[in-house]
């Protein structure tokens, strides 16, 4: 390809060369680019301000919700500069792309949070039912403060009325994959958020 081509605006053949380049397919679905890097970044970093504001003289525990919750946990607790614990619960009610209505607990907490300050760090609620099992397991652990974090959030989907503490950034309700949501398994590892093409 030459450089002619790369800057001359009527190229179109171009253009759809790179369009084509940044749709990624998994398994049978396409998706597109949707949210940067960055902006994932800076939606972490909003959120661990605020937790840190708000737990200023305690150590909270984070419990992420696997497996989706791992790598927003990851660099959540890196930009946390106060003393935290960490620990992980696993939930799942997704097939494909849509929700089941049941959500199952895969792994329990297996420590003692009597007292504590629990910060549920989610990677994305949709329709609320994961919060509504979480809440339930947590009302039998007699913690002093129960909050919720998650990466993204689909206010049009939520059909819930637990309030959400803390949210990175409100989507559409699209189905989307990335920075460890998956479309049946894949799509985990990119560190970019894709939507599953129209
Ligand atoms: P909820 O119980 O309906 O709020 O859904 C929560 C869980 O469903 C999330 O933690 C994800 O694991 C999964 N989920 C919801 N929306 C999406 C999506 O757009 N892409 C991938 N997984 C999703
Ligand atoms: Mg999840």
């Amino acid at each position: 390809m030459s450089i002619y081509q790369f800057t001359n605006p009527n190229s179109v053949s171009l253009h759809i060369i790179l369009k084509t380049k940044l749709m990624i397919q998994l398994h049978d679905k396409q998706f597109v680019p949707f949210i940067s890097a960055q902006e994932i970044e800076f939606a972490i970093a909003k959120m661990v301000a605020q937790v840190e504001a708000d737990f200023a003289d305690e150590t909270p525990v984070f419990v992420g919700v696997l497996n989706g919750a791992f790598m927003v946990v990851s660099d959540f607790m890196k930009k946390y500069k106060r003393p935290c614990e960490v620990s992980f619960i696993k939930m799942a009610s997704y097939e494909g792309t849509s929700s089941t209505n049941e959500v199952k607990q895969l792994i329990g907490i297996n420590q003692d949070l009597t007292g504590r300050s629990v910060v549920i760090i989610e990677d994305i609620v949709d329709t609320g039912n994961t919060l509504v099992e979480l809440k339930e397991l947590f009302k039998k652990q007699n913690v002093k403060h129960f909050k919720i974090a998650t990466l993204f959030f689909k206010p049009e989907a939520y059909a819930k009325d637990i309030k959400i503490d803390y949210v990175g950034i409100r989507i559409p309700n699209k189905f989307i994959v990335g920075f460890g949501l998956d479309y049946d398994g894949l799509g985990r590892n990119l560190p970019e958020v894709y939507k599953l093409k129209e």
